[in-house]
């Protein structure tokens, strides 16, 4: 039976991302090691998300009872915040040589990280007809489909005005880049490519629009709004570009495997919801190549009885899991690679740069 912990021993250990724990004065650290470790670093980030949590709130009030309460209703605290996570410790990461302090402007890019991201999230199950989000009903089944559309309007509304106070037409467009990308991801997802190697790209181009152009752009963002003067800003700005990417695809990666390996309880919204819904992700796209009978199943999106069963069968007989969490652990490396082309903090701690490597590492071994 395969399972993400059992194939993440298996490859983690000979993996760029321990090398990376260099940074750590324990050196390849176990993960509870490096977890006490980077416990001060952890408390100061989760103070970031409880700010950002509350200035979201504070933003989306309105007079209009149904839509303020309507518009607020998925941001509880089940969401991961995985988007703010990682935004704030890469702003610090890009702070730190001179202060510690996460600045006003970078902290709502990570507010409108996650502000863009669960507006889009209120669309998306109007688009998938699906029921449940964040463990609990969806907002289109609380409200209908109508008002829920409107009220991810209205929060993409309010991130507009936030994104327009920060000033900086560079940061506005960076922004406005991940939404047209949302939209294209999404669109893309509704055809499928007639031959499989069209499939794969169109697959991986689309993983980048709808996640990891979210994480690429927002990184950026808040370099260009840190407080480093260096002749090499642009060019770290880019690297922050490239990490988000590169984190944002492993992600995506984990979350299309989780979708065929996982229960509707432990992910909060359905298991095996891609296949439901037509689309063919890594492991489904791998597995044809083992069996390219899956090829008409994936071409008809699994639209006749049976197709879903078979095509279940057929993953679970091929190396299409393994050969996803190898690619999302390539991501992965690769972000962790690109860290260290980062300026190295003064102080010798480059405690940020080591929570992102931990972030990456533990983004390839959750379960949901
Ligand atoms: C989740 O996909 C959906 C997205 C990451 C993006 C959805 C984008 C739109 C609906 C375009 C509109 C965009 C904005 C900004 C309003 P999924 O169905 O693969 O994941 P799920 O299993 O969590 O539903
Ligand atoms: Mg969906």
């Amino acid at each position: 039976m395969f399972t993400i912990r059992r194939l993440s021993k298996q490859f983690l250990t000979c993996s760029v991302i321990s090398r990376s724990y260099r940074y750590l004065s324990v050196g390849a650290a176990s993960h509870k090691t490096a977890t006490e470790e980077l416990q001060p670093t952890i408390n100061i980030i989760k103070e970031d998300l409880q700010l950002i949590h509350r200035d979201i709130l504070q933003h989306l009030g309105c007079y209009e009872q149904e839509l303020n309460e309507l518009a607020k209703y998925h941001f509880d605290a089940k969401g991961k915040l995985i988007r703010p996570m990682i935004i704030c410790t890469m702003a610090r990461s890009f702070n730190q040589q001179q202060d510690n302090f996460l600045h006003e402007n970078q902290r709502c890019i990570a507010t409108l990280g996650e502000m863009i991201h669960t507006a889009s999230l209120i669309h998306d199950d109007v688009v998938d007809s699906s029921d449940r989000r964040r463990g609990k009903p969806a907002a289109a089944v609380q409200w209908g489909p109508k008002k829920a559309v409107l009220a991810g309007d209205y929060i993409l509304g309010i991130s507009s005005v936030l994104l327009a106070r920060i000033g900086n037409s560079d940061v506005v467009s960076l922004l406005a880049r991940v939404i047209q990308d949302l939209v294209r991801g999404e669109f893309m997802q509704l055809s499928t490519k007639e031959s499989d190697a069209e499939q794969f790209q169109d697959y991986l181009n689309k993983t980048f629009c709808k996640t990891a152009s979210l994480f690429a752009n927002t990184c950026k963002a808040a370099a260009l709004l840190g407080n480093l003067r260096d002749i090499n800003l642009n060019q770290l700005a880019d690297y922050a570009y490239e990490f988000g990417k590169n984190f944002g695809m492993a992600f995506q990666l984990i979350d299309d495997l989780l979708d065929v390996t996982s229960t509707d309880d432990d992910l909060g919204k359905p298991a095996t919801a891609d296949l439901k819904l037509g689309l063919s992700t890594a492991p489904v796209l791998f597995a044809s190549q083992q069996f390219p009978e899956l090829q008409t199943l994936i071409l008809r999106r699994f639209s006749e009885s049976g197709d879903i069963e078979r095509a279940v069968e057929l993953i679970d007989q091929s190396d299409g899991k393994a050969r996803t969490y190898h690619l999302a652990q390539q991501y992965a490396n690769e972000a962790c690679r690109i860290l260290s082309e980062f300026p190295q903090s003064s102080n010798g701690s480059n405690r940020f740069l080591n929570y992102l490597i931990y972030l990456t590492q533990s983004t390839l071994e959750r379960r949901h």
